[in-house]
């Protein structure tokens, strides 16, 4: 663990952002840049830090100049983008009613501190200037490292930004930290006077979306549960068996997508029309809500159909045909232990037919219903190894009819 700040400067210095901005600006450059939140709070505690974020202890037109080229600048927030860094001005924000996006305002780096969400989140270490290799952080954000606690800053910090309550799960899963005695009751005054109820759904799903997408997203949703923070972002919300959604993304393959069948996973119960509209307020892409919408109200049935599949045939008609939702199917696999739910995602899902509905039409299939029930025959034939190529798939797509 790098503890002293030496080296952490050197630490931060190997990181590539970090050292293209020295190499280019030299390391007295002033306004002064200061590495802070994530990046160092991870090198402190043993880990690769994921990104870097910047801000400048000064205005942003010289680092920019300095730089070269054009900012892209969002004044509203004082941050801008240049020769591909980020950066931010350090700011103060303030609040102008609970759950409303803040006002900012330049402030310097101590301010800029104090604004954030966690004390483990206000490391800050000084790249360039007369400062460069001095360590920042809140008074208590020290003693809360060592000990592995998130605590919050103040006692408004959930009310200001009732989002930080979901971003707590997701340090609390990740970094394996505890909640702080005082953070607690916190959150229980700030769930009790319905802070979630002042900001909108979409600003919840972004912090939702993060958080299904955590490298462990069960644990995430199980700490939402324990803070009892997930039946106030909705009552459906909630993931009551993290083992049923554990053995789901055991069942998945690299590319489905584990945050949607953790989420459908916490939505079980609900019924479809219910979670496309809890989906809908947290601004869900439609093909996302789509799915968990469908998986939510189709794993039970799916999960009894399957258990009495045992043909493959049999199990892809029981998993609703090759492009059914691999979400949907691990969810029913989990349900019921199901080894056909593994044989449909592993193997019978990737498997094609030689012929298509042209090819009927070609042998003199009329057009309409009948094709698609030719090529379920056909595609049932050569899963049960009935029907190896195109003359065989096709020969069983006509004795069907
Ligand atoms: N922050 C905050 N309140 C928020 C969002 C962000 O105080 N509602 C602060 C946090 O201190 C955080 C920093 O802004 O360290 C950066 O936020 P973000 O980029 O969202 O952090 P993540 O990338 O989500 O997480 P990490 O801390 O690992 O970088």
């Amino acid at each position: 663990m790098a503890t002293r700040p030496a080296d952490l400067l050197s630490a931060l210095e190997d990181l590539t952002e970090p050292s293209r901005l020295i190499a280019r600006l030299g390391g007295g450059f002033t306004p002064a840049l200061w590495v802070v939140g994530g990046a160092v709070r991870d090198l402190l505690l043993g880990r690769v830090p994921a990104d870097v974020d910047l801000i400048v202890d000064g205005p942003l037109g010289p680092v920019a100049a300095a730089l070269g080229g054009e900012p892209v600048r969002h004044e509203r927030f004082l941050t801008a983008r240049v020769g591909g860094v980020d950066l931010a001005r350090a700011r103060r924000e303030t609040y102008p009613r609970p759950g409303a996006l803040p006002t900012v305002a330049p402030a310097t780096v101590a301010e800029d501190l104090r604004r954030r969400d966690f004390t483990v989140n206000t490391f800050a270490v000084c790249l360039t200037g007369p400062e460069r290799g001095t360590l920042r952080c809140a008074p208590t954000a020290e003693r809360d490292l060592a000990e592995r606690q998130l605590a919050t800053l103040h006692e408004r910090s959930f009310l200001d930004d009732p989002t930080r309550l979901v971003r707590l799960a997701r340090y609390a899963a990740r970094l394996d930290f505890s909640v702080e005695e005082r953070t607690r009751d916190e959150i229980e005054a700030a769930l009790t006077a319905g802070v979630l109820t002042t900001v909108t759904g979409v600003r919840i799903g972004n912090e939702l979306r993060k958080l299904l997408c955590e490298p462990d997203p069960v644990r995430a949703m199980v700490a939402l549960r324990e803070l009892k923070i997930d039946g106030r972002i909705a009552t459906q919300l909630g993931l009551i068996d993290d083992q049923l959604a554990r053995r789901a993304l055991a069942l998945l393959e690299p590319e489905d997508r584990r945050d949607r069948t953790v989420l459908a996973a916490a939505l079980l119960g609900s019924s479809a029309e219910v979670a496309a509209q809890l989906l809908d307020r947290w601004g869900f892409p439609a093909e996302d809500r789509d799915v968990i919408a469908r998986t939510v109200a189709q794993a039970e049935r799916v999960s009894r159909r399957l258990e009495y599949a045992s043909a493959p045939s049999e199990i892809d008609w029981a998993a609703g045909g090759p492009d059914s939702d691999p979400e949907l199917i691990a969810l029913a696999g989990a349900i019921h232990p199901a080894n056909a739910a593994r044989e449909w995602l592993v193997e019978l899902r990737h498997r094609r037919l030689a012929i298509g509905g042209a090819d009927l039409l070609t042998a003199g299939v009329p057009a309409g219903p009948a094709i698609a029930r030719g090529l379920a025959a056909a595609r049932a034939a050569m899963l049960d190894d009935e029907a190896p190529d195109a003359a065989s798939q096709l020969a069983a797509a006509l004795a069907a009819l």
